[in-house]
């Protein structure tokens, strides 16, 4: 448990990623400005500071924004969090029709509730296949560099009781060639307006093989990961983080000193490789259709 008690506090913790995750980042950066109108920091320059810390998740921003707009920002604040797990659980039935019973799901990254306020969105589709009697297992990338897989959702889905195998990133090609993957399904941390879809460094890669092998590539995401105003992947803002997260694993320096390192923390699917959006408004097929089932909810 993290106390923040000033926006300096919380702009640490979202840096240091003791905060992580797109919808967790969505409600944290409401919380900041409310923390700011309590503290008496000015709210603009809070807000500023705030979306700074991580450029790629759509959520920060959005979180941000829905709090400086509301005369009360602590009311809007806790109202988003409380949101977020409802909106997670709708997600995450919906999701769940899409998998076949006893599903092998190969997942990327944290998705789970440790990325949000609650239940999760890509782990929100597998929970809500285990609590409907599907019995689904997962693969859990490690997600390298940082291990968020490792870390965090092995660590959840221990908890949870669903079964799971963790494995190194690089053996996701190996798995589908074997024919042991039903499904892919992540998280995304912002999805550009023609569907591009922005998540951890690696998804990528994923989306290929799966397409590839013939497998569905699912993005599970509320609809405040969305940003209509964003047309494509190539205008999605990508974080670059500290070349030490590479070059040095769990306090030991692996590389040699000095050595140059390229640090993306998200990379960026075409949409064209992504077959469904999962959002708490339902399934569909493109971005659009997601933007324009959510209107007419
Ligand atoms: O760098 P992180 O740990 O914040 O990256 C998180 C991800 O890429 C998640 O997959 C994404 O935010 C979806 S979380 C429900």
């Amino acid at each position: 448990m993290l106390d923040c008690r000033s926006v300096d506090d919380l702009c640490a913790a979202i840096v240091g990623l003791a905060v992580r995750g797109a919808p967790a980042l969505g409600a944290a950066g409401a919380m900041g400005v409310a923390l700011a109108a309590a503290t008496g920091e000015p709210l603009d320059d809070a807000a500023r500071r705030l979306k700074a810390t991580r450029p790629t998740a759509a959520n920060l921003a959005w979180g941000v924004e829905r709090a400086l707009a509301a005369s009360d920002p602590a009311e809007e604040a806790v109202r988003i969090a409380a949101d977020d797990v409802a909106r997670n659980r709708r997600l995450g039935a919906h999701g769940a029709e899409l998998l076949p019973e006893e599903a092998r799901v190969l997942t990327h990254c944290n998705a789970g509730s440790l990325a949000c306020v609650g239940y999760g969105t890509a782990i929100g589709v597998v929970r809500a296949a285990h609590e409907s009697g599907r019995r689904p297992s997962v693969w859990v990338d490690e997600t390298r560099p940082v291990l968020q897989g490792g870390r965090l959702t092995a660590w959840e889905l221990q908890r949870l009781g669903i079964p799971f195998t963790l494995v190194a990133d690089v053996m996701a090609g190996s798995l589908m060639a074997g024919g042991e993957v039903d499904a892919v399904v992540v998280g995304a941390d912002r999805i550009a307006a023609n569907g591009d879809v922005a998540n951890k460094i690696g998804t990528y890669p994923l989306a290929v093989l799966a397409r590839h092998h013939d497998l569905p590539f699912y993005v599970a995401a509320p609809l405040s990961t969305f940003d209509p105003e964003c047309p494509d992947g190539s205008q999605i803002p990508i974080e670059r983080r500290d070349a030490d997260e590479v070059a040095v694993i769990g306090g030991h320096r692996l590389a040699p000193m000095g050595v140059q390192v390229e640090n993306r923390a998200f990379d960026v699917t075409p949409h064209e490789l992504v077959t469904a959006y999962v959002t708490e408004e339902g399934v569909a097929a493109t971005a659009v259709a997601a933007l324009d089932a959510a209107a007419s909810a």
